[in-house]
């Protein structure tokens, strides 16, 4: 169908990757996206929360909207001490674990970027019972290589700059496994840019949407969605693909290269979302006629922008198409762009099956 998809898809999630942009100062992806948007749509503007609101008209029969999160998890400067080392708080859900060893970069709050590193102490100095403990977030520091407080300031840094790990997107293996921070959930963006690019001809108008402030509460999803009104929503996010040593396959919930994964249930218990029956039916279905590989799914933990979306005015029907990612929350999240290359297929095959009259007798039920 698209020649040179997987390339494309490459080329793009490198490009939104090698920014910083956690939760709140989403600023430079922010212009990437709207950069590879405008050409493609009709309208496009930015809404007070910060999210990117674009619109591909179709045939006006409804209106669908895909949302797809642009901030990424990361860290805030919340102390200087005289040495000049950062105390940090977290933005957004982090394995403490993690952090040590790291390098990491400081974007101040007038844009300048400094390098540091999360210092951790040498195995060689540690007692045996030190070397299993995991360290609080809190008693972590960055070590800019200063000497003292005035000169972190020198240098710009002060309480309220943000900081990401450094760490290139790289190929892996055959070529189509690729490896990086902040998948989760530029590879969504990137899905959802991918898909107003190569969609042609649907009955419905898309609103394609990348918001602001998923990884703190979905915050961007809840404004945008009831700023849009549609008749139903998809998000595009990642997911847990533990399919590696050491975890049972029924704990994997999905497996890297099978497929996009359509979601049934995500959150504690259910809490998160449960999508709505006639959304994951029509994706499923379409998967199956077009012939594109899919996986179902079941997280037990977590949830995306389509549980605020679902909760937005009198209740928007949504659902979620999630790209199986392994070691997410990490600086080594891996994916296959195959799934990636999938997941925009099927979105356009399913955005072309929807017109009023699905929408009406399908989604709405009108019953007179
Ligand atoms: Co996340
Ligand atoms: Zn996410």
């Amino acid at each position: 169908m698209v020649n040179g998809l997987v390339d494309e898809i490459y080329v793009l999630l490198k490009k939104l990757c090698d920014v910083p942009s956690p939760s709140g100062f989403e600023d430079e992806v922010r212009e990437i996206i709207i950069k590879e948007l405008e050409p493609h749509v009709d309208e496009i503007w930015v809404d007070s929360m910060g999210n990117v609101i674009s619109v591909k008209k179709g045939g006006g029969e409804g209106k669908l909207m895909l949302a797809a999160h642009m901030d990424e998890i990361g860290l805030m400067i919340r102390h200087i001490d005289k040495k000049g080392f950062l105390k940090f708080t977290p933005i957004g859900g982090w394995n403490e674990r993690i952090l040590p060893g790291q390098r990491v970069l400081i974007k101040t709050l007038n844009g300048k970027i400094i390098r540091g590193v999360v210092g951790i102490k040498p195995p060689h100095i540690m007692k045996p019972e030190e070397q299993k403990q995991v360290i609080p977030i809190h008693d972590l520091f960055i070590d800019i290589g200063v000497n003292s407080r005035e000169e972190a300031e020198k240098l710009g840094v002060t309480i309220g700059s943000i900081a990401v790990i450094e760490r290139d997107v790289v190929k892996l293996g055959n070529g189509k496994i690729v490896t990086g921070r902040a998948f989760d959930d530029k590879v969504g963006v990137a899905t959802m840019i991918e898909t107003i690019k190569h969609l042609k001809d649907a009955k419905i108008d898309v609103y394609a949407v990348a918001t602001v402030q998923e990884e703190v509460g979905l915050k961007g999803a809840r404004t945008s969605a009831y700023s849009i009104n549609p008749d139903l929503a998809i998000a595009i996010d990642v997911t847990v693909a533990s399919d590696v040593p050491g975890v049972p396959e029924e704990n994997q919930v999905t497996k890297i290269g099978k497929g996009p994964a359509i979601k049934i249930m995500d959150g504690r218990s259910g809490s998160g979302h449960i999508a709505h029956p006639a959304i994951r039916e029509l994706l499923i279905k379409t998967a199956q006629e077009e012939n594109i590989p899919y996986q179902l799914e079941v997280l037990t933990g977590g949830t995306t922008d389509a549980a605020a979306i679902q909760l937005t005015r009198s209740g928007i029907p949504a659902g979620t198409l999630s790209i199986p990612t392994r070691y997410i929350h990490s600086p080594i999240e891996l994916l296959s762009l195959e799934d990636v290359e999938n997941a925009v297929k099927l979105l356009i095959a399913t955005a072309k099956r929807i017109d009023s009259n699905w929408i009406n007798n399908v989604l709405k039920k009108k019953i007179k």
